[in-house]
C-alpha cells in the first residue's frame, strides 16, 4: 500500500463537521490531506502534515470531495434534438418522446449501448463525478430492462431498475398488465442487478396506486426506492416517496407547502435537477424554500435524451446557484454530500479520515470558483482503487 501526500491545498472542503471550521462544509484552509490507494488517511493542517512516501504539491489549489451524481439514465441509443428544438419553439414536454428513445434502445446492439453509456459516464468523471446512478428504463421488456441493467452494472455500482418509466406502446390498451409485469416477472428478473427501484410517478406515466404497488413489490424484492416525482405538475409523488421512506424523491419541480414540509420531517432526500428545468425553460424550483424548511437537498444531472443532456455536475451547480436560490457552499453540499445521503451511502462524498479516496483538485484557489466560472474549474479528478470510471481501473 502506497502512501500520498497532498500538500499546497489553499482550500480544502472535506463534508466532514468534526474538521476545520466545523460548518457541514469542513473546511481547512492551508491544508494537506494523506491518501492510500482506497481511503482518505489523514486530515489537518499543512504544518502538521505526516511523511508520506509521495508527496504531491497542489500549488495553491482547492480540493473537494468528488461529485456524486445521484439520478441519471445514461443508458439509451439515438437522441431527441427535434424535441429540444420543439421546446424552443414553446411546446411543453409530457414524457411522450421516451417511447421514441425505448424504439431505438430496443434496436441498438448490447456493445453499442455499453459504448455509449461507457462514453457518458467518461465525460462525466472528467467534469468531476467519483459516484454515478445510472438507471434502466428504456426497453419496458423483461428481457431488455435485465439488458439495460447489465450494461449498467459495467459502468457503475448505483443501479436502479426503472421498468416503470412510462407504459410501453404494445401495453397502451392495458396498463393493468403491465403494471402486473413490472411489479411480477420484471421485478423477479430485475431485482438482482440492481442497488434500487425507481417509479416515474406522474400524469402520462404512472398514478401513485400503480407506483405504490411497483414500488412496495421492489421493498419485498431487496430494493431501495427512489421516485420521479412531481416534476411536470402538482401530485402526490412526493407524498408517495415519503409514506414509503424512499431515498430520494427527485425532480420536485412543483410542491405545495404540505410538500416541503412534509420533505422536511422525513429521511427522503429532495434531489433537485437543475438540467432538466433549463433545458425544458420552465422556471426552476427553490432550493431555498427546501433548505430553509430544514429538507435536505441533493444536486443531479437526470442525463436523458428528453429532458437534460447533461453529463457535468459542475454544471448542475452553477444552475443551482444562478436558478434555485443556493449558495455556492450549500450547491457543493447538495452535490456531493447530498447526492451521498440520496444514495444512503457514508464513504463518498466526503473527504472525512476513511472515506474513499475520491475528490476533485480545482483549477482555481477556492470552491465558489465552481459558480463563479461556471463550472470550468475542473482540473484533476482523483479516485479510489475500484472506483468504476477510475482510469485506474483496467479496461
Ligand atoms: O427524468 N421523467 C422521466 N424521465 C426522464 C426523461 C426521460 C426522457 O424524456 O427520455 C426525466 O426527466
Ligand atoms: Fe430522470
Amino acid at each position: 500500500m502506497s502512501a500520498r501526500l497532498l500538500r499546497g491545498i489553499a482550500e480544502l472542503t472535506t463534508n466532514d463537521p468534526s474538521l476545520g471550521d466545523g460548518s457541514p462544509l469542513g473546511r481547512l484552509t492551508d491544508a494537506a490531506m494523506v491518501l492510500d490507494d482506497d481511503a482518505v488517511v489523514w486530515v489537518g493542517p499543512a504544518s502538521r502534515a505526516p511523511a508520506a512516501d509521495h508527496a504531491v504539491d497542489l500549488g495553491g489549489r482547492a480540493v473537494v470531495p468528488g461529485f456524486v451524481d445521484s439520478h441519471t439514465h445514461l443508458v439509451f441509443a439515438g437522441e431527441r434534438s427535434d424535441e429540444f428544438a420543439a421546446r424552443l419553439a414553446g411546446q411543453p414536454y409530457d414524457g411522450g418522446g421516451i417511447r421514441r428513445t425505448v424504439a431505438a434502445t430496443r434496436a441498438a446492439s448490447s456493445a453499442d449501448l455499453l459504448a455509449a453509456a461507457r462514453h457518458r459516464r467518461d465525460r462525466a468523471h472528467r467534469t468531476g463525478t467519483t459516484t454515478i446512478e445510472v438507471k434502466s428504463g428504456y426497453e419496458l421488456t423483461v428481457e431488455g430492462e435485465v439488458r439495460l441493467l447489465e450494461v449498467a452494472e459495467e459502468v457503475t455500482d448505483e443501479v436502479t431498475f426503472l421498468g416503470a418509466h412510462v407504459v410501453p406502446p404494445e401495453y397502451a390498451g392495458d396498463r393493468e398488465s403491465y403494471v402486473e409485469l413490472v411489479a411480477g416477472e420484471m421485478m423477479v428478473a430485475c431485482a438482482p442487478r440492481a442497488r434500487w427501484a425507481d417509479v416515474f410517478c406522474e400524469r402520462g406515466a404512472f398514478s401513485v396506486e400503480e407506483a405504490r404497488v411497483i414500488l412496495t413489490a421492489a421493498r419485498q424484492h431487496g430494493l431501495g426506492l427512489r421516485v420521479h416525482g412531481n416534476q411536470l405538475g402538482p401530485g402526490a409523488g412526493v407524498a408517495l416517496a415519503v409514506e414509503l421512506q424512499a431515498a430520494s424523491v427527485d425532480h420536485c419541480t412543483h410542491l405545495s407547502d404540505e410538500d416541503v414540509a412534509m420533505l422536511a420531517g422525513s429521511s427522503t432526500v429532495a434531489t433537485l435537477l437543475p438540467g432538466a428545468e433549463f433545458f425544458s425553460g420552465d422556471p426552476a424550483p427553490s432550493g431555498r424554500r427546501l433548505l430553509d424548511a430544514g429538507a435536505t437537498v441533493a444536486l443531479a444531472t437526470d442525463c436523458n435524451p428528453g429532458t437534460s443532456y447533461l453529463t457535468s455536475m459542475a454544471t448542475a451547480i452553477w444552475l443551482a446557484v444562478r436558478e434555485m436560490g443556493l449558495s455556492p457552499d450549500e450547491a457543493l453540499w447538495a452535490a456531493t454530500a447530498g447526492g451521498a445521503r440520496a444514495l444512503c451511502r457514508t464513504d463518498v462524498g466526503n473527504l472525512g479520515v476513511g472515506a474513499r479516496a475520491d475528490l476533485v483538485v480545482l483549477d482555481a484557489p477556492r470552491a465558489v470558483h465552481l459558480a463563479y466560472r461556471f463550472g470550468d474549474v475542473i482540473g484533476e479528478v482523483m479516485t479510489a482503487r475500484g472506483t468504476p470510471g477510475s482510469s485506474r481501473v483496467p479496461a
